[in-house]
């Protein structure tokens, strides 16, 4: 596990992109897991600047995202304030800036009229796929990845999942108030890839800034392992996890000037 700090959020945004975009180009077909939230919004940004300027080549990658409002899906119809599915986020933000075929992106159908079948279904795809080369997440202020709310179990899957109030909060001041909808009328369930199908991913990358998730990201990187704290499962992963912070987010974690010399040091002794 490397823990890399940056200064500020465009710092954290273009490391994050720049370890994405060296998988793109090393392997043109890799298959990546995606996020949503305001915390990616400056990676996408990043990589949509590398595909304009430098030819960064999306046309052979296959993506899955983490997860969906049940419910919500995209309708290109409605101006995008309004449409606030996370397969709209993705093909605003992301998807219809870069030369992805839209046929290679899959974002969970919340408007499903099976949800049970169709996680099955969503978790076929991904092995058909050949598993996640590389996951990117955000963290929820409750430590969720995802959705995987505190008591999702470490070695769940693709499923319906309800959500905890924190997070309806949180969503509500970030995205949805905008809509004109009261809180009470926000999704009250979503479809999200499980904690154990997000452990299976080949590498990953959690991406988290600012000051409110301070203490969520101590809890998460130095407390226990816990399903009160489903990031925290990022201690049982086996594949090569990133963890990219801004100086804020980063502010209460005991080891932090561990961090920064191990940091250092692998980047001197050339294995960063
Ligand atoms: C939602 C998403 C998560 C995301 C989290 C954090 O709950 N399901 O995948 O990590 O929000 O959002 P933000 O980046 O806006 O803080």
């Amino acid at each position: 596990m490397n823990i890399l700090i940056r200064d500020n959020y465009e710092e954290m945004s273009k490391t994050a992109a720049q370890l994405i975009a060296k998988l793109v180009r090393d392997k043109p077909n890799c298959v990546l897991g995606l996020a949503t939230g305001s915390t990616p919004i400056g990676t996408y940004k990043e990589l949509i600047r590398m595909h304009k300027e430098e030819g960064l080549d999306f046309s052979q990658v296959r993506t899955f995202n983490l997860d969906e409002y049940l419910g919500l899906g995209m309708d290109l119809n409605k101006p995008y304030e309004l449409d606030q599915s996370y397969a709209r986020f993705m093909y605003e933000e992301f998807f219809k800036h870069i030369n992805i075929k839209p046929e290679n992106t899959l974002v969970p159908d919340g408007l499903t009229k099976d949800p049970y079948a169709y996680c099955k279904w969503y978790e076929e795809q991904i092995a058909a796929a050949g598993g996640i080369d590389l996951q990117l997440l955000g963290l929820g202020r409750d430590g969720h990845w995802g959705f995987n709310e505190p008591g999702s179990s470490l070695a769940s899957r693709t499923r319906v999942v309800a959500l905890h109030q924190k997070t309806i909060d949180d969503n509500y001041e970030s995205f949805f108030k905008k809509t004109g909808l009261s809180k009470d009328e926000m999704p009250k369930f979503a479809i999200t890839m499980g904690i154990g199908t997000i452990l299976e991913a080949h590498s990953a990358i959690m991406i988290v800034n600012g000051a409110h998730k301070a203490d969520i990201v101590a809890q998460a990187i130095e407390g226990p392992v816990t399903a009160q704290v489903t990031a925290s499962a990022m201690h049982l992963y086996q594949g090569d996890l990133t963890i990219v912070l801004d100086q804020a987010a980063a502010a209460k974690l005991q080891n932090y000037k561990h961090y920064l010399h191990v940091e250092n040091l692998m980047r001197e002794s050339c294995f960063l």
